[in-house]
């Protein structure tokens, strides 16, 4: 857990009790859910050109490769309502993580996800997998939202950042299995050409709401519920101290202190999200908006999801080894990321990536529309700088992005302006899924950019350049009741000298709230 012995009356504390690794492992189990996230996003691109499942969902088309075909709009509904699922999922994850818990709530999500599994797998015709995509959709997006808050509330301070980022990880992993698995099976002359890829999701489901039983619950929604002696169990079990050991007794003391004083500001409704004054809270729920909506503007899923076909359009043969390649860089520049978070920082990772990811795009922008599509020296090239934009994204935006999502929030609000935060993330990801065939494509109606679609991405890059400059503070090695003070205190811009006065205990929750509100009377 965050945060540590205070000064008495909950100061917020220096020494943090540093989790024994069986409780930091717990947390990081929790990780497996990215791998509900990764793997459903992904297997749907294979699915859905596997000859099996168009012969069985589609209809005859003798000019299609396969012999048989489904209509674009059908293409397109299969695909993107996963989108809608996960946007009201993530929406339905604040009332689920406030009433039900944060541990509960991912073993429901498991449940609602499993029902959609069932669905896809069983169904023969459109209606029945259209619905099942729904469902797994529904609980995809819960569990997107509720895995970042379970690891942020139950993770020591010191490697906070590190347990989230595990989650990214896990989604990249997963990404990279469906990839696999559908390469594997694509081939099979039966239903099991889709139903194998699909029916895996029941493994990782079970998997997830089995080791989720026996994980603690968050004591931060403990506290918040007012199970005051379960929160004490549940911490003692994160810590491996005894219940009443000082040190859990003292983090139990500095949640209880910032939960009573946001509590003194009154319920907590959406609109609270977007209170301005002192906690700057409509500020901070803004920024988690629009963080995870510049993660998807870096253009990220225009390789995962249009990759193979950007590849081919760039006359590169073998395009499908070529998004395994795209993948496995992913999922292994994810690790210095975890590193990376807890040794650099969140903000200068996040600025580092940005500008790096930026400069490859218009690398790759420039390389592509100046090289015929026969010049191999030119595709090496390009590939090259499309694997090393992967690698600043899958280093910092990846798992940054929900590390500040799960950090920046009071309790009071946590839930609910978490909850708008990633449905945010998948609003883009859908418009933009949606919105790329008619900038890139070369058919009438479609703006044909191509390779050019790179500027594009180049410069919302420079967007979330100067968006992590202005909005995201430091906020690494702070317990999440110091996050709150500092927020309290200064602006992101200016917060690092308050953030070392933080750590180095020259400022505590009482004498930030004393000296402001001396300050307002003044
Ligand atoms: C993003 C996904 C993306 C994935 C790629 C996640 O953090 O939210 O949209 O597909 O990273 O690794």
């Amino acid at each position: 857990m965050a945060g540590g012995p205070m000064a008495a009356g909950g100061g917020v504390g220096v020494n943090a009790p540093q989790n024994k690794l069986a409780g930091i492992l717990m947390t990081v189990f929790s990780a497996f859910g990215g791998i509900l996230f990764g793997y459903d996003t992904g297997v749907i691109g294979g699915v859905k050109e596997m000859k099996d499942w168009l012969r069985t969902f589609g209809h005859p088309d003798p000019s299609a490769l396969t012999g048989f075909s489904i209509s674009s709009s059908t293409e397109s509904l299969v695909v993107s309502i996963l989108s809608a699922g996960t946007f009201f999922g993530a929406l339905l994850g604040a009332p689920i993580a406030d009433h039900v818990g944060r541990k509960n709530g991912i073993m429901v999500a498991c449940v609602v996800f499993v029902i959609g599994v069932a669905m896809q797998t069983a169904s023969t015709s459109i209606p029945l997998f259209v619905t099942g995509r729904v469902f797994a959709g529904l609980g995809v997006g819960l569990v997107s939202c509720l895995i970042p808050m379970y690891q942020s509330e139950c993770s020591p301070k010191w490697i906070r950042g590190a347990v989230v980022s595990t989650y990214q990880w896990t989604i990249t992993i997963g990404l990279l299995l469906a990839a696999i698995v559908n390469n594997g099976t694509q081939n099979i002359d039966s239903h099991a050409s889709y139903r194998i890829p699909t029916a895996l999701q029941f493994v990782w489901a079970a998997i997830l709401a089995g080791g989720m039983f026996f994980l603690p619950e968050s004591p931060r929604f403990l506290i918040k519920a007012g199970r005051e002696a379960d929160a004490a169990h549940s911490l003692s079990r994160l810590t491996r101290l005894a219940p009443n050991d000082p040190e859990v007794q003292a983090e139990l003391d500095e949640i209880r202190t910032a939960l009573e004083a946001e509590r003194a500001l009154g319920e907590s409704s959406y609109a609270d999200c977007f209170k301005m004054g002192q906690g700057k809270i409509a500020l901070r729920t803004l920024s988690g908006i629009f963080i995870q909506a510049w993660q998807q503007l870096t253009g990220i899923n225009f390789i995962f999801y249009y990759g193979t076909t950007f590849f081919n359009n760039s006359g590169i043969k073998n395009a499908f080894i070529v998004t395994i390649a795209t993948n496995v860089v992913n999922v292994f520049m994810t690790l210095p990321g975890m590193y990376g978070v807890e040794r650099y920082g969140r903000r200068r990772l996040l600025l580092i990536g940005a500008a790096g990811m930026c400069i490859c795009e218009y690398i790759v922008a420039i390389v592509g529309v100046t090289i015929s599509v026969d010049n191999l020296a030119g595709q090496r090239v390009l590939i090259a700088f499309v694997c090393i934009y992967i690698a600043f994204f899958a280093s910092t935006w990846g798992p940054i992005a929900w590390v500040i999502t799960g950090e920046i929030f009071p309790l009071q609000v946590r839930a609910k302006a978490m909850s708008l935060s990633v449905a945010s993330n998948w609003l883009w990801n859908f418009a933009i899924g949606y919105a790329t065939p008619f900038l890139v494509n070369k058919a009438p109606g479609s703006a044909g950019l191509q390779a050019k679609v790179f500027f594009i991405w180049g410069s919302t890059c420079l967007g979330c350049l100067v968006f992590t400059y202005f909005c995201i503070p430091e906020t690494k090695g702070l317990s999440l009741e110091q996050i709150d003070v500092m927020y309290q205190n200064t602006w992101p811009v200016a917060a690092a000298d308050f953030r070392r006065q933080l750590m180095a205990g020259e400022v505590t929750q009482e004498k930030a709230e004393s000296n402001h509100s001396h300050g307002e009377k003044a």
